[in-house]
């Protein structure tokens, strides 16, 4: 804080955990990679390269899911602003901060723009996002926190009106107890005067949601293999990349996507870090994310299980995505 008060007009709160070489990263994949489905934290994605292949996914032909969530906050963003009059906005997974723009400018044109808090695992996307704001909006404050947004956090900016935002559909990147978890959460932080803005992609054809978590280019494959890469480094594993392929597919009962680094040969993986040896039969995969897809209707339950109401649904020209304002009951 004594950087604020020097004039600086971003501060960013360093929270993750220090001790643990990436954030716990070394637990995290004992854990994930032992467990009978093998799985890993897709926190762990976001490293510098990391973010900059997100933000290639966001214009991907495929990824149809930025487009609409932006063509939705273009459209209403003043609506949503004029119904909350927030003086800040508290953005969870805030990344490069693009599509904030739209509630930032509704924001400053209603008068009542202040301060926008930043959450993110990922120091160097939020750096630079905040970077680009300041230049861009030369009164606001950026007070933000770089660290883990499942663990309690409190939000900067205490005493203001907000508006939380939660886009991008990370809320689907969650297991769905994980989801109604992190929303209590959230809420048990709102006062009645506060709302909650999240981004959920909706159901559709198995195909179109596969061909978004599978591109032609390749992109979200190297997402994905980033993975690897980061286990690599930070933890000595010998993870050969040309040895796992990304697999996508959409399950429709559980109404998911899942994504998974699948073994194209029989293997043996080393990760000195942990003194760990993992044997991968062809075919066997680790889980790497989950991307759920909501109706209108499942999205009523799982606000109403988490101690939150809607009080307003909008959605693009053509129905792909829905931004759901919730506030409390
Ligand atoms: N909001 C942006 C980015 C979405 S990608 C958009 O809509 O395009 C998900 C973002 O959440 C990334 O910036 C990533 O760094 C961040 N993230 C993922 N898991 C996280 C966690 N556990 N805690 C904090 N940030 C996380
Ligand atoms: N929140 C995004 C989504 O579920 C995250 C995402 C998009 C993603 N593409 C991905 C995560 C590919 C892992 C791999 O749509």
């Amino acid at each position: 804080m004594s950087e604020s008060a020097h004039g600086r007009r971003i501060v960013l709160h360093n929270r993750l955990e220090e001790r643990e070489s990436p954030f716990r990263l070394a637990e995290d994949a004992r854990r994930g990679l032992t467990a009978e489905t093998r799985t890993m934290p897709p926190k762990y994605f976001y490293d510098d390269r990391g973010s900059r292949l997100f933000e290639a996914i966001t214009r991907l032909p495929e990824y149809y899911q930025t487009r609409a969530e932006r063509e939705i906050l273009e459209r209403h963003a003043d609506a949503i602003v004029a119904r909350i009059r927030p003086g800040v906005l508290v953005e969870f997974g805030s990344g490069a901060a693009d599509k904030t723009r739209a509630l930032l400018d509704a924001m400053r044109s209603a008068g009542t723009l202040e301060g926008y808090a930043p959450l993110d695992v990922s120091r160097e996307a939020s750096q630079r996002a905040a970077e680009a704001l300041i230049r861009d909006y030369p009164d606001l404050r950026v007070e933000g926190v770089i660290g883990d947004f499942e663990r309690p956090h409190h939000l900067p900016f205490p005493g203001r009106r907000r508006l939380l935002a939660f886009l991008g559909s990370t809320i689907g990147n969650f297991e769905r107890e994980r989801s109604i978890a992190f929303l209590a959460g959230a809420a048990a932080e709102m006062s009645p005067a506060d709302g909650f803005l999240i981004g959920f992609d909706l159901v559709k054809d198995a195909d179109t949601l596969e061909r978004a978590y599978d591109d032609a280019a390749g992109v979200t494959a190297a997402f994905n293999l980033n993975l690897l890469r980061v286990m690599n480094r930070e933890l000595g594993a010998d993870f050969d990349l040309a040895g796992f392929r990304h697999r996508a597919l959409y399950d429709a009962s559980l109404q998911r996507i899942e994504m998974h680094l699948v073994s194209t040969r029989d293997q043996t993986v080393h990760i000195p870090a942990i003194d760990l040896t993992v044997q991968f039969a062809e075919g066997e995969s680790i889980r790497t994310e989950l991307s759920h897809k909501y109706t209108r209707a499942s999205v009523e339950a799982l606000l109403r299980r988490s101690g939150l109401a809607l009080c307003d649904w909008f959605t693009d020209e053509r129905q792909r995505f829905a931004l759901a304002l919730a506030r409390l009951p």
